[in-house]
């Protein structure tokens, strides 16, 4: 059928060359890890360790970080072969043109832009959330109407998400300088918490390191893991079950090492630099993460840890108020390179997506200037914005989860399929242990999707229906690679 016809890699390739759409190749590997680190630390580290650790882990929430490090490994390797085989925008999204064809490379667009846009407007709602406590502590109270949990409108989140796309559209190079600054504030304080919360350590908080497991309250209806309701399996909280249960949520800090792949294009040597933005980005993480999370659990009784900002708040438990200000501060600054590379990520596969006409051509204009798709990204701040500053966000972050480990499994599954159907292609990187790892990286994933809440799954099958809705009236009749293979070229 032709909506599954596949668009060759030559011809992705072919496609970045166009005058009008070409994206300026001003990356280099350490741009690629610098991009890796200020997009995944975020959120997850600053925030998600203490519920975590005090609901679900206890002190071995440092192993769910390692459980879900090593999932997203698996899935980094796969991420890893594709990016630097078809070095085009669009990462998931071109893989599946290349290798199932145009409906499903469509779906997978419309899955990233869940996964990016939403998550963008979350990290930024956060953001804001951390500028106002800031604030208060400087004695500046922002009306309730413009910023909290309860604001009309989040006026700090929009604001920042704008400042964020010009600097997009400003240009690559610029993103990536501004990057490299806030990285290393953000690193500085993330070492910071190692290192100082090393002299704060008491062992006994230590034991016992994992918990004994105890049923939790059985959770009903829709807010029940979708793996209890087709298993009737009750969900316990601690215990070794109660790691990968947090493994679960502590998935969300890992996200962005696969964002690192929609920059392919404007890379200057993909197939050596991809592979080793991708792989160093994630492996840098998991080790601070696994450090971070062992020295806060050992500074304070995990069943203290505070939800909304436990690294900040383990050392004011220690009496060192100063330091709780700077990681306050770091933290801030952490998540607005998230919100920007997220927002980063989402132009380029949109770009991608326009350039084949799924989505207006118009929009993939690159600026003279510039050399950045603005049009597209200009759109996507404006919409990301008013996401941010109307929708209350906190309840439909585990959609952001489920549409990164959906792009996971279908990444998994195409390097297979592309090895069988294009052996030919020259590979600087190869996943190891073909099909093993893509195939463990999907059930890996697939477990990780079961233990997310019967709801966050039904919104997810509400989006894919408006997805194909959007495809079967646009794209479909659009497109020039299954329509119009040669006329508008
Ligand atoms: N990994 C990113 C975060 O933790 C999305 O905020």
């Amino acid at each position: 059928m032709e909506v599954f016809r596949v668009k060759s890699i030559e011809q992705s390739i072919q496609d970045t060359e166009e005058p009008e759409h070409r994206l300026r190749k001003d990356l280099s590997a350490l741009d690629l890890t610098v991009f890796g680190i200020g997009v995944i630390v975020g959120t997850g580290i600053f925030v998600l360790t203490g519920r975590v650790a005090r609901d679900l882990a206890g002190p071995a929430v440092a192993l769910s970080f390692v459980a879900a490090g090593i999932v997203c490994a698996l899935a980094a390797l796969c991420y890893a072969e594709f990016a630097s085989t078809v070095p085009v925008a669009g990462s998931a999204y071109t893989f599946a043109f290349a290798t199932l064809g145009e409906f499903p490379a469509w779906i997978i667009g419309w899955d990233l832009m869940l996964e990016m846009m939403l998550g963008a407007a979350v990290v930024a709602v956060g953001w804001s959330g951390y500028l106002t406590s800031l604030l208060e502590s400087l004695g500046i109270v922002l009306p309730d109407a413009i910023a909290g949990e309860g604001a009309t409108f989040n006026l700090p989140a929009a604001l920042v998400v704008l400042a964020l796309t010009a600097i997009l559209v400003a240009g690559i190079k610029l993103s990536s300088r501004f990057n490299l600054i806030i990285v290393t504030i953000k690193i500085a304080v993330v070492l910071l918490v190692i290192v100082a919360g090393l002299f704060f350590i008491n062992m006994a908080n230590y034991t016992p390191f994992i918990p004994p497991s105890k049923p939790t309250p059985a959770v009903e209806g829709l807010a029940a893991p979708l793996i209890q309701v087709l298993f009737g399996i009750t969900p316990v909280a601690f215990g070794v079950l109660g790691i990968f249960s947090a493994a679960a949520i502590v998935f969300f800090a890992y996200i962005g090492f696969d964002v690192v792949a929609t920059a392919a294009e404007e890379t200057r040597d993909p197939r050596r630099d991809l592979p080793i933005g991708i792989i160093a980005s994630l492996v840098i993480c998991t080790l601070l993460y696994v450090a971070v999370s062992l020295v806060v659990v050992g500074m304070q009784p995990y069943s203290q840890l505070s939800e909304s900002a436990p690294l900040a708040d383990a050392f004011k438990a220690v009496g060192q108020t100063w330091a709780a200000t700077l990681i306050s501060i770091g933290a801030l600054a952490g998540l607005t390179t998230v919100v920007m590379i997220l927002m980063l990520g989402m132009s380029r596969v949109m770009f991608a997506m326009s350039r084949d006409n799924l989505l207006p051509r118009g929009l993939s204009k690159v600026h003279p200037r510039f050399g950045t798709p603005y049009r597209i990204t200009i759109l996507m701040g404006v919409i990301v914005a008013v996401l941010a500053g109307l929708v209350p966000l906190s309840t439909i972050a585990e959609l952001v989860n489920i549409g990164t480990l959906f792009a996971f499994v279908i990444v998994s599954i195409a390097v297979v399929i592309l090895r069988r159907t294009r052996p030919d292609l020259p590979r600087s990187f190869r996943t190891p242990l073909v099909p093993l790892v893509p195939i463990l990286s999907v059930l890996a994933c697939l477990y990780l999707m079961l233990n997310l809440p019967v709801e966050t799954w039904l919104r997810f099958v509400v989006w894919m229906i408006i997805g194909v809705v959007v495809y079967v009236t646009y794209g479909y009749r659009h497109s020039r690679v299954t329509r119009r293979p040669l006329d508008s070229r």
